[in-house]
């Protein structure tokens, strides 16, 4: 069987571990190819709220097989506290039965964090993600598989303590590391990991093969890619379809469905140009409607207008077969809607996203009216979802101007939307007749 992508259209947070949660009820692999523990995938059923920051969301499915890529900078404390959050509330524990981590991802150490700790200019999430990344693309990282041999080799331990010293005091954060800690460290995450490590590459292979469903779970979006987003204001991956193969160790060829999760409105945490950014009523209105805040750091998420520059770009890039819209819910109530349809940069109008942060800066939006719709409550949403799945009514169940959002936004991109969010629950999403 083909492999399936869910990824991010916008900054992130779009709504991918509700969509990840739902796709992977018909899943028997999920797995996560990039970032780590800045991602914050948040899946709601009834009163349950789960916030994933390193499991793949379709550990909610008991019979899916949960794989952690090679792409990933994986921090185990972290992982570690998820997995006990998720055995108290499921009383599973899923590592080494059916959660795998890649012999190949890298590990996220007490250092890195302590360096990121230190950002001021990008508004990183702080977890080390940009500096574990950083020491694997300068060779030096730690691999999964290299933990027995990196824990008894004193020499590394040694010069590796002091390179990381160094590099903290040279950013002037005042703690060290030694080789006693970063051996300690080593031993600790060998030991309670070690037994869950694997040719995860190979696994997800061989069940391609097999006709076995792979999922694959992309965090972050597609403004945030360290190559086409808007640098540096970005995460340290490759957020994109291209990467969704390789960052989980398999051909790209076995990929011939994207979901690009489109949040009806934009919004974006920590630093950086963001064109239709709103200061006024209607910002504050998406961002109390739509509780926006970061589910990793708890950041005010700033809110702005759809951006159509920005998912022609995502689509370019990703070639989305499916557009999932989500939280259509929170423009209710807003007379009008406007979404931005082109830039102008010094009286010249812009289709494409200029690549240099200072023009993105000074781009004015050029945007286009629509129609608004009535606020519902997210019982009325929710009934709403129900009744035209079962009916097979679909988008046609939607409120006039909410319909006609949906219908725009499908002309405007050319690509189908599969689903409509109207609410946080797994089952507040109106499908397509
Ligand atoms: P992710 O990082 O892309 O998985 O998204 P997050 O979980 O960080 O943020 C999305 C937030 O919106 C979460 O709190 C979700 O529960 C919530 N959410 C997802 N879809 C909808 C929707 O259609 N409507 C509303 N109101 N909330 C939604
Ligand atoms: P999910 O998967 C939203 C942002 C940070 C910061 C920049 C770099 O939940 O959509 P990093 O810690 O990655 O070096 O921070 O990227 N960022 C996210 N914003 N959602 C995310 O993940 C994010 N992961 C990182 O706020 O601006
Ligand atoms: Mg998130």
């Amino acid at each position: 069987m083909p492999a399936q992508v869910v990824l991010g259209a916008q900054w992130g947070d779009e709504g991918k571990g509700k969509l990840v949660d739902q796709l992977a009820t018909d899943a028997d692999w999920v797995a996560r190819f990039q970032g780590g523990n800045n991602a914050g995938h948040t899946i709601v059923v009834g009163e349950q709220v789960l916030k994933l920051h390193q499991l793949p969301s379709g550990l909610t499915n008991p019979n899916c097989q949960c794989v952690l890529g090679s792409g990933m900078v994986i921090d185990p404390w972290v992982l570690a506290e998820e997995l006990e959050t998720w055995q108290a509330s499921s009383g599973e524990s899923p590592l080494g039965k059916r959660l795998w981590i890649s012999e190949r991802a890298h590990v996220n150490l007490p250092f890195h964090r302590l360096y990121d700790g230190a950002d001021e200019k990008i508004g990183t999430t702080g977890r080390g993600i940009g500096p574990t990344y950083r020491d694997k693309i300068e060779r030096v990282g730690v691999r999964f598989c290299d933990l027995d041999s990196k824990r008894s080799d004193q020499t590394w331990l040694d010069e590796s303590a002091a390179r990381m010293t160094s590099q903290l005091s040279a950013r002037g954060v005042e703690e060290s590391i030694t080789s006693a800690d970063l051996k300690e460290s080593l031993d600790w995450v060998a030991d309670k990991f070690g037994h869950a490590v694997r040719h995860t590459g190979l696994m997800l292979d061989i069940a391609l093969r097999q006709g076995e469903s792979v999922l694959l779970e992309g965090a972050q979006g597609c403004l945030l890619d360290i190559e086409h987003g808007t640098y540096p204001f970005v995460t340290s991956s490759v957020t994109s379809r291209a990467n969704a193969s390789h960052g989980a160790g398999i051909h790209p060829g076995h990929i011939t469905e994207v979901f690009g999760v489109v949040k009806a409105y934009t919004t974006r945490v920590g630093n950086g140009p963001f064109p239709s950014e709103l200061f006024d009523d209607v910002g504050a209105h998406m961002g109390e409607v739509g509780h926006e805040f970061g589910t990793t750091t708890g950041r005010p998420r700033r809110c702005g207008w759809l951006d159509l520059v920005v998912l022609r770009h995502a689509n370019r890039l990703n070639g989305f077969t499916d557009i999932t819209l989500t939280k259509l819910d929170v423009l209710g109530g807003l007379d009008e809607l406007e979404v931005v349809v082109g830039y102008e940069l010094d009286g010249v109008p812009l289709s494409e996203m200029p690549a240099n942060m200072d023009d993105l800066a000074r781009v004015t939006c050029l945007t286009e009216t629509v129609a608004g719709f009535p606020a519902l409550s997210l019982e009325e949403w929710l009934d709403l979802a129900r009744k035209a799945n079962s009916d097979g009514a679909g988008f046609a169940a939607l409120p006039n101007g909410a319909r006609e959002y949906v219908e725009k936004v499908e002309a405007w991109l050319g690509v189908p939307i599969h689903s409509v969010g109207v609410g946080p629950d797994r089952e507040a999403t109106v499908y397509r007749a």
